[in-house]
């Protein structure tokens, strides 16, 4: 199994350095994987002129998955559109067709201080986006600036969804209910937008196929409300590409961190691109205190949805569990009375805990 590595930028390379620690220490276990390097995002335009250059991508192709930090920089803040960082991400998942993005929700027993809200609104929480990411405004032509007819200068996007886009979404939303407490919220914007009433008639044809499913439909501003609201009523969430960016941030603090959310996206075949969700952070990028756990988890998902290594990727996370049950943080989920890490003794305390 050959995993491409795309540290990126900011912290993308320290905390990728901990998930690769903890990959070779399960190959040294029998797990066979090759990892190879290449540079991604700023750190592809440094040395290439490209965020996602011509090499990273066929090496990224090539693979059976790959492993992401996280791109971007205020270094490369001034480029124009399609030379900075984040065209790289953009570009790799619509190149290999990632278009279902699992980001999951889980609230660790130990962190429950750490959320910024009450413990009982979010202790148990357990909640899957299921965020489409190939399509919608993110990817939707025309795009661009004009002068408008009164010759004022405009910008504008294209929100779109075709209807083979939203029936192989709705498909993996429905497929991850059914395998859970088979419960689906699609979040979408009907009262206003086009592209949402479709998306929503679509929804609801594919429902027929899964009638275990409870399907409910929310408006994307009740549904942002509702996660911090009563997130607890909530099993599987599906949505387009920028409600679904917005959402799973939101989502994100309610389990404590950012910093301990991982995500796969997944193409047809089951082919992926395991990150975590947050970005390069680069206000705290080499200082070695960013938190590499959503890192780790990102190559459990892995192993579990490309190389369907259940067993392997549930010692990664049972080990995460150990480390924070033993009391250990980094700064991100410190409080008192906890071990305070950086991000390198973090991801010693997980190999150990293997
Ligand atoms: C994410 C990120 C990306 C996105 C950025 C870096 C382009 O915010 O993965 O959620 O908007 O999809
Ligand atoms: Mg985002």
């Amino acid at each position: 199994m050959k995993i491409a590595v795309l540290a990126g930028d900011g912290i993308g390379p320290e905390i990728v350095a901990q998930a690769v620690k903890v990959l070779r220490a399960l190959a040294s276990d029998g797990l066979k994987i090759e990892l190879e390097e290449a540079p991604f995002g700023g750190a592809g335009f440094d040395r290439y002129g490209d965020p996602l250059p011509e090499s990273t991508l066929k090496l990224a192709k090539a693979a059976d998955a790959v492993l992401c930090g996280a791109v971007g920089g205020p270094k490369y803040d001034g480029l124009p559109r399609l030379q900075r960082p984040e065209q790289g991400i953009l570009r790799i998942r619509k190149e290999l067709g990632l278009f279902a993005n699992l980001r999951p929700a889980v609230l660790y027993p130990e962190l429950v201080g750490a959320s910024s809200l009450k413990p009982e609104v979010v202790s148990g929480l357990d909640i899957m986006i299921v965020r489409e990411l190939t399509g919608d405004i993110y990817f939707g032509e025309p795009r661009g600036r004009r002068d408008n007819a009164r010759g004022e200068r405009e910008g504008y996007d294209t929100m779109l969804y075709s209807e083979p886009e939203i029936r192989r979404i709705a498909e993996i939303g429905f497929g991850a209910a059914r395998k859970r407490n088979k419960k689906l919220c699609s979040v979408d914007k009907e009262n206003v937008l086009e592209t949402s009433r479709f998306w929503r008639e679509i929804v609801n044809d594919v429902a027929r196929k899964y009638p275990e499913v409870a399907l409910s439909h929310m408006y994307v501003d009740n549904a942002a409300m509702q996660l911090v609201r009563d997130p607890k009523q909530f099993d599987v969430v599906v949505t387009g590409n920028m409600f679904g960016d917005i959402l799973s941030d939101e989502a994100s603090m309610l389990t404590g961190s950012i910093g301990m959310l991982p995500s796969a996206s997944l193409d047809e075949r089951g082919k992926g691109l395991y990150e975590p969700i947050h970005g390069s952070a680069p206000d705290i990028a080499g200082q070695n205190i960013a938190n590499p756990l959503a890192t780790i988890l990102s190559s459990a998902m892995m192993l579990r949805y490309t190389f369907n290594k259940d067993e392997w990727a549930y010692r990664i996370e049972a080990a995460v569990k150990k480390v924070l049950a033993d009391g250990c943080r980094t700064a991100d989920i410190y409080e008192t009375g906890t071990r305070r890490l950086d991000t390198v003794a973090m991801g010693d305390a997980v190999l150990a805990a293997l």
